[in-house]
């Protein structure tokens, strides 16, 4: 019989962190099935930095970024390139992660040419279509076929159970970003950052429902915050969409105890996470890293599709009113015992063996046996 193939989809930096351990994990068992890794490019040098960190090599890579590109470009072309490249092989299955766009458009290329998908970080869900937007949407959407949905948490799988998922496509696996987690920690020995007495606070934000106002107020909060805590550095990495760089230039600059950077690589990104005392974020990944190192996050956002962090404790939920951003971040700095109740080791998300058990799950389904090292929950 011949090996199945295997497509794994990637498209932004977050597609592919996460997808990485899965590729490299798929690779592992080469003999059993050929994985092709195809890029859309919805990302270019940001993706880049990371298949470089993980030693990736993309088979295609339809590189479709534009600077300031629409939603509606960036589903067109890669819907387009992507049912090209499957009318071209034969895949037996497709592979993504998450919410973003080149996601969605890997679920529904898959649908029209009636290849299986397999949506890695399944389940996810706030109560409003809008927020994150388009996030929300492009995850519901590629919950509607796909043939196997691998839930990060119980939670998630409740939310697949209630939107009617057949459950015995429902697996709890753990997400795939704490293996990735786990790897750079592990292997980087390197401190990143320089060595400076001061606390570091990391920012960052890039959703498109903060865009504009929202963020001018994160980025004065912020400001404020380093001028009323005297021994803390900012420390905040500019995604490159230049609407968001333009916000913070305009409201960070020119302050020496403020640091704004280009997205470093990711291991360098890990390290900075490990020797930061706090985090103000909108980033779904960084909500899931931060907890494994004990690190508090405050999260920029309304609402947030990772209540986990939220219950266990180690995350809270301020929005982007400045006033409330400044007083949250300015009590945990100040108050050692509310610092202290948050500041917890403690991962909600998984223990880093998701991949392990989505290649098992993934080549049981084409029929193909292969070691079940991993335990896992169905
Ligand atoms: C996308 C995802 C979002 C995810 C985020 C991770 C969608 C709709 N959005 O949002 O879910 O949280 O990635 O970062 O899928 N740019 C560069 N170089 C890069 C990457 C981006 O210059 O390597 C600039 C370009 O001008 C690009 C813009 O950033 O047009 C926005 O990129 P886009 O993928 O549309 O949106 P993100 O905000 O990155
Ligand atoms: N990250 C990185 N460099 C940075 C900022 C973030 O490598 O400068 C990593 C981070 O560790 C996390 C992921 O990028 O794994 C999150 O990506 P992002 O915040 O862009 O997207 P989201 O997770 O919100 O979709």
């Amino acid at each position: 019989m011949a090996k199945p193939q295997i497509v794994c989809v990637v498209g932004t930096r977050p597609d592919a962190i996460k997808s990485a351990p899965v590729i490299l994990e798929l690779q592992r068992f080469a003999d059993r099935c050929d994985t092709v890794v195809v890029a859309t490019g919805q990302h270019r040098e940001m993706l880049q930095q990371v298949l470089d960190s993980f030693s990736i090599e993309c088979n295609t890579n339809l590189d479709v970024m534009t600077q300031g590109q629409s939603l509606a470009q960036i589903t067109t072309r890669t819907l387009e390139g992507l049912d090209k490249i499957l009318s071209e092989t034969t895949a037996n299955m497709v592979v993504a992660q998450g919410d973003t766009t080149t996601t969605f458009t890997a679920g529904l290329a898959s649908f029209y040419r009636h290849v299986p998908f397999a949506h890695v970080e399944a389940g996810l869900r706030t109560d409003t279509i809008w927020n994150p937007f388009p996030e929300e949407f492009n995850r519901r959407a590629v919950g509607l076929f796909a043939a196997l949905h691998f839930a990060p948490t119980l939670l998630s799988a409740q939310n697949l159970i209630l939107s009617g998922v057949p459950d015995d496509t429902i697996f709890v696996t753990g997400n795939t970003a704490i293996d990735a987690v786990v790897d750079m920690a592990e292997r980087s020995d390197h401190e990143w950052y320089p060595k400076d007495p001061l606390r570091i606070v990391v920012l960052t934000t890039h959703r498109r429902e903060n865009w504009g106002h929202p963020q001018q107020e994160i980025a004065r909060a912020c400001r404020r915050l380093v001028e009323a805590v005297p021994n803390i550095r900012l420390v905040c990495p500019m995604h490159r969409n230049p609407a968001v760089r333009e916000t913070l230039s305009s409201e960070l600059s020119h302050h020496d105890r403020i640091d704004l950077i280009e997205p470093p690589e990711y291991e360098s990104f890990i390290k900075l996470i490990q020797r930061a005392d706090l985090i103000l974020t909108d980033s779904g990944g960084v909500q899931e890293e931060a907890p494994s190192f004990g690190k508090p996050i405050l999260v920029l956002r309304e609402t947030t599709e990772r209540p986990e962090g939220v219950h266990s404790g180690v995350a809270k939920l301020v929005g982007h009113n400045a006033d409330l951003i400044f007083e949250e971040a300015h009590g945990l700095l100040t108050d050692p015992i509310r610092y202290q109740a948050m500041a917890r080791s403690h991962s909600p998300y998984g223990d880093g063996r998701a991949a392990q058990r989505i290649r098992y799950l993934i080549l049981r389904h084409l029929g193909v046996e292969s070691p079940a090292e991993a335990m896992w929950e169905h």
